[in-house]
Parts: structure tokens; sequence; C-alpha cells
């Protein structure tokens, strides 16, 4: 909740009578206790107006350590107050519980409880020596609760965009889709949802909580989704449900898959995964998705990009990611024309490019492949 300095504050600070550092320094104290705050159900626990001695008692807490937290949650707009009683603003309610669908608490869960602690023993290598040493997915290697913050953390993001994206796709109905680096799995589900045959192809640490998102769904839907894991850089991605398509002949590779020339997807998604990879590295992941297209198939990247920024607050947002992405993949945002140029090494035309008013700095390029 952004800290809303008063007139009188304004004022110094704009005229630099006030060190406009200790706003930030508010601000980071401010999303810890929020997190806190998540961790001990507060938001939820305040739907009704309680007092600190009642949500003590209730939460086997502290009266004097709940109402401490509490008023610093009501001074940065988490909480308000009406006397001696807290309840839960109409901001946290919409974007921190389950209320209405659009909760990011796990998205701040994820950088307080994985970034934050990787990020200090990895920000000073990063910044010297442009490479962290390791990403923050080798540093999580096969902590299973460290990943399932982190695909919650991706998926709470992701539920912002799962409707408007899968708009901006169009009829997906019957298509087959590959989504590398599809992580939790709501944009497989969303597209599944929608009649498509999914297969989400992931490292195999991380696909836990994507069995858990599928195994939500109607059968009608789970029946639609593939699990698959592995690297995206190095492993066949022409048949990765077992399915080849082919006349069975598995002993014949004719190429990724058995498909010869022809890939076999419609659709490849690689969502928000090229900021993790130099240059090199994208035009060849462009290329292998190419390769897996069928004819007339598409590629949909999303992702933040290095020029977007149609407002302030999204300008703040790529310069805050750009950082971010170096620092836990030694990686970065990338320019939209770069991206346009590798597609088209890789045979791709660019068809189509939309933003989304939810996620300021995100964008959606759609490719269509141009090889018959
Ligand atoms: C930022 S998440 C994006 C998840 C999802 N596509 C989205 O947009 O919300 C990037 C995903 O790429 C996966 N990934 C990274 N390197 C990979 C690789 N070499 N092979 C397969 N998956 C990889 C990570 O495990 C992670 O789930």
């Amino acid at each position: 909740m952004p800290i809303k300095p008063g007139l009188v504050d304004r004022i110094a600070l704009r005229a630099n009578l006030a060190p406009a550092a200790m706003t930030d320094f508010y601000g980071g104290v401010a999303l810890h206790a929020a997190v806190t705050a998540m961790d001990l159900g507060l938001f939820e626990e305040l739907a009704e107006p309680r007092s600190a001695r009642e949500l003590a008692a209730d939460l086997d807490c502290d009266e004097r350590g709940i109402e401490s937290l509490a008023n610093l949650l009501v001074e940065t707009g988490y909480l308000g107050r009406d006397g001696v009683l807290y309840y839960t603003t109409n901001r946290t309610r919409k974007w921190l519980t389950d209320a209405n669908g659009t909760n990011l608490g796990p998205w701040l869960w994820f950088w307080v409880d994985v970034v934050l602690p990787y990020w200090r023993d990895h920000v000073d290598a990063a910044v010297r020596t442009g490479d962290p040493g390791e990403t923050i997915y080798d540093w999580l290697g096969e902590d299973e609760a460290g990943w399932e913050r982190t695909q919650e953390g991706f998926r709470a993001a992701a539920t912002l965009l799962v409707d408007p994206v899968s708009d901006a796709l169009g009829d997906v109905s019957e298509l087959r889709v590959l989504d590398l680096g599809g992580g939790h799995g709501a944009y497989a589900v969303g597209l599944a949802r929608r009649g498509a045959d999914v297969t989400l192809f992931d490292r195999p640490d991380a696909l836990g909580v994507a069995s858990e998102t599928v195994a939500g769904e109607p059968a009608a839907v789970r029946d639609r989704v593939t699990l698959s894991g592995g690297d995206y850089m190095t492993d066949d991605l022409g048949d990765l449900d077992g399915d080849d398509g082919d006349d069975g002949d598995d002993g014949d590779d004719g190429g990724d898959g058995d498909y010869g020339d022809e890939g076999r997807y419609d659709l490849v998604l690689l969502f928000n995964v090229l900021h993790a990879h130099d240059p090199d590295e994208c035009e060849r992941l462009l290329g292998r998705a190419a390769d897996s297209l069928s004819p007339g198939g598409r590629i949909a990247v999303l992702d933040q990009f290095a020029d977007d920024g149609p407002t302030r607050l999204a300008d703040v947002g790529i310069a805050v990611v750009d950082l971010a992405y170096l620092v836990t993949l030694g990686g970065r945002t990338h320019e939209t024309g770069a991206v346009r140029r590798w597609l088209a090494s890789a045979g791709c035309r660019v068809t189509d490019s939309e933003t989304f008013r939810r996620a300021p700095g995100v964008r959606l390029l759609v490719a269509e492949n141009r090889q018959q």
C-alpha cells in the first residue's frame, strides 16, 4: 500500500528538507508487517472489525504484539481502525485475500520468504560481475517448500492475466499447445478450460504446484493437460506426452519427436521465460520452439520488455524486474525489437502485440510460423 505523505511531508520532501529514503525504509518494514499479517491470517480474521484483545485471543498472540503490528498496518493502509476496532481495508481485501480471485499475497510471500534470503547472498556478485553465480532455480534445488512458495507466487501473479491473455490468443479449442516453462499451470489450465490440449513443460522439481493446479479442475479439463519435466534448452520438445502421432515406429527418429520436418504444436507459449536468458540462448530457444510448431502454428511470448513503460509505475516496475532478473537469474528485460528479430530468424512473423491494464509493463507478442 503506498505510504501517503501528508501536505507538510510533501513540502519537506520536495524541498529536500527531509530524507526521502526514509519512505522506502518504512515501505520495507511495512512489506514484512503485511507478510506477518498474512502468516497469522489477520486479513481474513478482520473481515469483521475486532479489537486487539479479541484478535490476540483468537490468534493465540500477545495483545501488545498484535496492537503494534495492526497500528503499523493502519498507518500504511492495509487495515482501517474505528476506535479500538481494526478492520481489513477494501484494497487489502481485493488484492491480499481470496475474496475475489485476485489474491497477490503469495507473490509477497515468495519475495519475502524466497527471493530476499537468496538476494542477500547473490546481489553483490550479480552487480559486480554480472553473474549471480547460480540462478534462484538452481539455488532452490530440491527444496520442495521453496519451490511451492515460488510457484504459488508465480501463479498468484499469473492469475491477474490468465483471462485477458487467453482472450488475446483467440479461439484455442482443440489446439495442441506447448507451455514451455509453464511452472504453476495457471495458463495451461486456463487454455484447457477453453478446449486446448496443453503440454506443460518445466523443470522436474518445479512441477508440484502444477499438479495441484490441475488436480483442482474437473476431469474434462484435467484430461487435457499433460505435465512433463525436463530442460527446454536441451530436451527433445517434439514428443513430450509420448504420443508422437506417427506410425508408431519410435526407432525412426525423423527429428524432434519423429515429426520429420514438421513440429506437432499449434501454439507454443514462452511466458516469463526469455528474461532468464541471454540473447544467444533466447534465439536458440525460440528456434527450438519454432521447430516444434506445425505449419502455420504460433509462438506466444509474454514478458516485461525493456522499452515498454506506458505509465510511471510501469517504468518503476520494469526497472525493479530488470534488477531482479539480473540477481536471481543472471538475466534481463529484453527489447521488443530484439525478440521480434529472434522470432524472424526462427521463421516467424509477429502478428499481434498486446498490453494489459492490470499489469503495466507486460506485453504479449504473438508470431506465426511462416514455414509451410
Ligand atoms: C518465471 S516462471 C514463469 C511461469 C509461467 N510461465 C508464468 O508465466 O507465470 C519461469 C519458469 O521457467 C522454468 N524454467 C527455467 N529454466 C528452465 C529450463 N531450462 N527448462 C524448463 N523450465 C525451466 C522455471 O522452473 C519456472 O517455472
